[in-house]
Formats: structure tokens, sequence, C-alpha cells
């Protein structure tokens, strides 16, 4: 087909450079006022366009492929992480699917190093102290906290954001690292790191801060829950960068508000937009709005990323992210 025949519906609004592209090489259909889509109009876009572009707030859902309508062939995901695609159902459809590795990586490591350094340090706490006029001035026991310099952190999920992390935490705060992950990491990235590989209960035990970065999947659902949250230490930290769902929100709620574990960070939340009042009431945790892919570096490579997707699928090449359904 060509190119400039081929029709792209973009859920949500991109960067205006890729905008720019896509309208200029594609027959193009974008989403200017950037409102969430209904569920009929996600089914209307497939059902009418060669490739749709959603982000992590579409739910694409077993129902939406419940027909012959559809059209599309390709779902050029805008984000690296697919959990709200039902991919089990498009398997032997045609229909592909592709995300966006690998460009993310540093801006969410960001974040994630952020919220350790947030939470440890009580920086969301301090700022609505200060901005509250509560502060009389310095003094030797006001608002102490936890060093992180020196630290252990655990990481669940040594993909490339947890290993850019552990880079970051290693390197630029001297940590120790554990690691949780489906298969050990190479030997070189040990050592380089001086990374242990531990079961997840043992990264629970053992560590001051506990990252998340593992996909969200049947497997991971609520990976860190009521039964394994008090393995943690009393003094340690939960920071998710990930997906909601990895962690049980009100399982970590009640292990904050009965001080079963000293703070946590979150960018992620199981039911997003909603954070539940329970986390809002506590002050002990820092609670960002999905934000760890925010930048503006980050979110134009993305969305050049998926450009690459769709311009290798209209000319028949491989399509160089694409998710395997397995
Ligand atoms: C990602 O890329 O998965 C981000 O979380 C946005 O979806």
């Amino acid at each position: 087909m060509e190119k400039s025949k081929l029709k792209v519906f973009v859920t949500r609004k991109w960067p205006v450079k890729v905008e720019e592209y896509l309208l200029g090489n594609f027959d193009t259909q974008l989403n200017a006022r950037d409102e969430p889509l209904s569920q009929a109009q996600l089914r209307e876009a497939l059902n009418n366009y060669d490739v749709v572009c959603p982000t992590v707030t579409d739910q694409l859902g077993q129902d939406l492929f419940d027909s012959t309508l559809v059209q599309t062939k390709l779902i050029a995901n805008f984000g690296v992480g697919y959990n709200h695609i039902a991919l089990d159902v498009l398997k032997g459809t045609g229909i592909e699917v592709t995300n966006t590795p690998g460009v993310l990586t540093d801006a969410t490591a960001e974040i994630a190093m952020m919220l350790i350094l947030m939470s440890a340090r009580r920086a969301g706490e301090g700022e609505r102290h200060l901005r509250a006029g509560e502060w009389s001035g310095w003094r030797p026991t006001h608002m102490l906290s936890s060093q992180v310099t020196g630290k252990t952190l655990g990481i669940v999920g040594m993909g490339r954001i947890g290993t850019r992390l552990a880079r970051q935490a290693r390197h630029g705060f001297g940590m120790r690292v554990l690691y949780s992950n489906r298969s050990r990491v190479a030997e070189s990235v040990e050592v380089e790191l001086d990374a242990k590989f531990c079961s997840l209960e043992e990264v629970l035990e053992r560590s001051d801060f506990v990252s998340l970065n593992c996909p969200a999947n049947d497997e991971t659902r609520h990976l860190v829950n009521q039964d394994n949250i008090k393995l943690m230490r009393s003094s340690a930290h939960l920071i998710n960068t990930a997906r909601g769902d990895v962690v049980d929100e009100m399982a970590l709620a009640d292990a904050l508000l009965r001080r079963v574990i000293a703070g946590a960070g979150l960018d992620v939340y199981e039911k997003e937009p909603e954070v539940p009042d329970s986390l809002l009431a506590l002050d002990q945790v820092v609670l960002l709005p999905h934000m760890g892919s925010g930048t503006v570096e980050t979110r134009e490579a993305m969305g050049f990323r998926a450009v690459s997707n769709i311009e290798a699928f209209v000319e028949g090449r491989p399509l160089p992210d694409r998710v395997a359904m397995s």
C-alpha cells in the first residue's frame, strides 16, 4: 500500500513533532482535544483504520476484537507496557502489536531513583510542610530521614529499566544491589554492579529499598501482597514505577498505616487515574501521576519509535518492536 494512503488513528495527543510527521506521511487521524476515548470510539477506530496507536489509557479488551468488522492490522502502542491490550485474543488473527522499548529506559530509571530519594529523604512531606507555612527554622532534630547512600537496593525485574536503575544506584550512590528476575542477567552485568541474584522473598527481606521494574502480566499481578509485604524491613521503602497491579494497593496502604514498612514511592496505580484515599491520607508515601517516561526527549522518541514500526509495517519489513504473542 502507498504510505500516504495508510489510515492511522492516534488515540491521544502526541508530541507536536511526531504528529506533524504522521500528518505529513500517512492518512492520519489525531485526537487534538486529547480526551480519553470511549470503548465505542475505540471500536470505531479498529473497524475503520489500518493502524491504531493506543496508549496505556486505552483498554483494548477481547470484546473489541470480537467482530469481523475489525480493519486494523497493526496496533502500534505508544509505550513499552502493553498489558492494556488483549494479546491472547490477537494470536492467529494477523493483527500485530508493537511497543516502544529502549527509548524510555533513562527517564523511567530516573523517576525510580527520584522516588527512592524522595521517599527516603521525606521530600514531599518537607515541601508540603514548608508551603503550609509550618517551617519554624533549622533545628538538629527536624524532619530526620534515612540516608540512601550505601544502602541496599532490591530490584524486582532486571530488564532494561531495572538494570539502568541498578547502575545509577551502584555508581551514583554506592548502593548494594540485589535483584530477582526470571533468569540471571549476564555475568558481566552482575560483576559490574556487584549485583546478587536472589528470590523475591530474599529481595523483600534484605533490602532497604525495593523497586518494582517488572512487566505487568498474570504472573506479576499482586506480586507484592499482604502475605509477603511483611517480609520487608520496618525501615524499608517500596518503589513502584512498573504497573499499579504489581502491588496489592490495599495491602500496601495497610502496611504503611501500621508501619510494617517505612514508606513508599509510587508512579503507577491499579485503577489509574484513581488513587485510593487510603494512600492519599498517608504522609509517608510519595504519589506521582504516572510520569516515568514523561520527558520531552523521551516522549518524542517514543512517538518516533512507534512511527518506525508503522513504516516497517507499510513497507512490508519485519517490525522492529513486534510484541511476541505466546
Ligand atoms: C510505558 O511505556 O509503559 C509507560 O508506562 C506509558 O505507558
